[in-house]
């Protein structure tokens, strides 16, 4: 805790007398306390409010995220929890690290006002702002904190006791109304369930994001009393209280609503989902060069990477830090969650990617799956129906149809037929199968792991292999036994049998 009254550096060169009177001060610095133990019943949800998810991240690490673009480097984030506190903290932490964040508890949650005084303890004796966010508005930029803070600093030229984010609203439905006195000056805030008529009208919100001065706040917080419609002590009051006593409150007014308000129903999360959405795909089309064809029936997560002229369909849902190459094809319906795909890849239609690794030039899908870190090499192939788990298929090789490959090592250029299995689980424990280069595996061959096939060898349409077997060697029958060694041919170049391929591609498909 940084306890030393502190003066700017402009100050402290320039100015050194100033140095002794710092009580009218605004404080040497900035601490921010995130509001966070509500459960949100407006959200009809057994989970609190604050880790309902927007752009696949829950409210409360959007706010953290902002907050910790504030504090200086080094400082903790203040978090109040309650509600499902051991998740909020598992959240918070997540997006802050270990030691990034103090967590005060607050056991009962009696309102605004509770959850800062749960607080006092950690924060009273600071000489500093501090700057109260709310857990659930998930929105807001540093850069307007970072002005609000400007303003409350600089009010009147020596800075205000508290600053509120306010802002008009077509629809002021729910908040706390903002009163100004007969000049135009703050008086007071009144919540919504509190209000008269008249103050029901006034469209100017408080949009629950305040700077108070530290040494100012918590007396006054002290003098809060529960008399009101719902029974609980408001931080709100305290601006009013502040006012009252003859202290500087400034009111930071604040144009774009969307980017202040709360969430307090699921209508609300939908709408900020589709505002967050928006943000992101214009992104995409406007700065990275991506061509979305249909933005209504879109989903790509705020945190991923789409690289130029690759071309999104509709129904496409990408997912966390997914991160997309150049000139990509990915078609309808496809999900891509936390993976990578590399350059010039084709995902086709309704295939799931989770976990996983595309490398250049590889062609996915129509309807495969692939999971637990997967991983495709240059150039291979995975197509119809096909599952790859825990698997790594190497450059060129291919998986065409109707195909399970679970713990299995595929090697380059090797062929796998239609409805092969790799049977790695033997009812307790998985075991790995390794299919090495040019290998040609039949259709509908079962591999029993543990096993392998060496280089060049191949496998008999329905072969059910057991054993090991050789490289360059025919395996049949169930189960599968060695029928003969195969000839050594002169091993070609891979530039040649490309352009082979090429010349005769009635021979390429599988
Ligand atoms: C609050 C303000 C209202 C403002 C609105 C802006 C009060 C009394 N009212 O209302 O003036 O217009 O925000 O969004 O402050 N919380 C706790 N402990 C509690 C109660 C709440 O930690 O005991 C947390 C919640 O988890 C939430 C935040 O405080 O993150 C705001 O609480 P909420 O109940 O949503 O306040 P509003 O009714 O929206
Ligand atoms: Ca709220």
């Amino acid at each position: 805790m940084d306890t030393q009254p502190r003066t700017s550096q402009h100050d402290a060169d320039a100015e050194p007398q100033r140095r002794a009177d710092q009580s009218s001060q605004p404080g040497a610095s900035l601490d921010v306390l995130i509001l966070a133990a509500g459960l949100g019943t407006r959200m009809r949800s057994a989970t609190a409010k604050v880790l309902h998810k927007l752009g696949g991240r829950p409210l409360i690490a959007h706010v953290c995220r902002t907050a910790r673009a504030l504090v200086k480097e080094g400082r903790p984030v203040y978090v109040v929890v309650g509600h499902q506190a051991e998740e909020v903290k598992a959240a918070v932490v997540e997006e802050l690290g270990e030691g990034g964040a103090v967590f005060v508890a607050q056991t009962e949650q009696r309102g605004t006002g509770d959850a800062v005084m749960a607080a006092r303890e950690a924060l009273e004796n600071s000489n500093s702002t501090l700057l109260v966010l709310s857990g659930d508005v998930p929105l807001v930029r540093a850069e307007t904190l970072g002005a609000l803070y400007h303003q409350h600093r600089s009010h009147r030229g020596h800075g205000a006791a508290a600053t509120l984010l306010a802002v008009r609203l077509e629809d002021p439905t729910g908040y706390g109304r903002i009163v100004r006195d007969a000049e135009g000056l703050f008086e007071r805030i009144v919540e919504q369930k509190d209000a008269t008529p008249e103050e029901r009208a006034i469209n100017e919100i408080n949009a629950g994001i305040y700077c108070f001065e530290t040494r100012k706040l918590f007396p006054a917080l002290a003098r809060v009393q529960p008399a009101n419609a719902q029974g609980e002590y408001y931080l709100t009051d305290v601006p009013g209280i502040l006012r009252a006593d003859g202290e500087d409150v400034s009111v930071f007014v604040q144009s774009d609503a969307r980017e202040v308000s709360g969430i307090n129903t699921r209508v609300e999360l939908a709408e900020f989902e589709r505002a967050l959405r928006n943000r992101t795909l214009r992104r995409l089309m406007l700065d990275s060069g991506v061509t979305v064809i249909d933005p209504a029936h879109t989903y790509v997560s705020p945190e991923a990477q789409v690289g130029r002229d690759t071309v999104i369909h509709p129904g496409v849902v990408i997912e966390g830090r997914t991160v997309v190459g150049e000139a990509c094809e990915i078609c309808a319906g496809v999900r891509l969650s936390n993976s990578r795909v590399g350059s010039g890849v084709v995902i086709k239609d309704h295939s799931v990617v989770v976990d996983s690794e595309i490398g250049d030039h590889c062609s996915v899908g129509p309807f495969a799956h692939l999971r637990m870190n997967a991983l495709m090499e240059e150039g291979s192939v995975v197509g119809n129906f096909v599952e790859v788990k825990k698997s790594r298929l190497g450059r060129r090789a291919k998986s065409m149809h109707l195909t399970y490959l679970g713990d299995a090592t595929v090697g380059d250029r090797t062929n796998v037929g239609a409805g092969t299995v790799t049977c790695n689980y033997d009812g307790k424990q998985k075991h790995p199968t390794v299919i090495e280069e040019d290998v040609k595996i039949g259709s509908d061959t079962m591999l029993v792991a543990p096993v392998r096939v060496g280089a060049r060898s191949v496998t008999a349409a329905g072969a059910v292999v057991t054993e090991d077997v050789p490289p360059d060697t025919l395996v049949a029958g169930v189960p599968a036994k060695v029928k003969k060694k195969l000839s050594q041919e002169q091993p070609e170049s891979p530039e040649e049998k490309e352009t082979a391929a090429a010349a005769t591609p009635a021979t390429r498909e599988a």
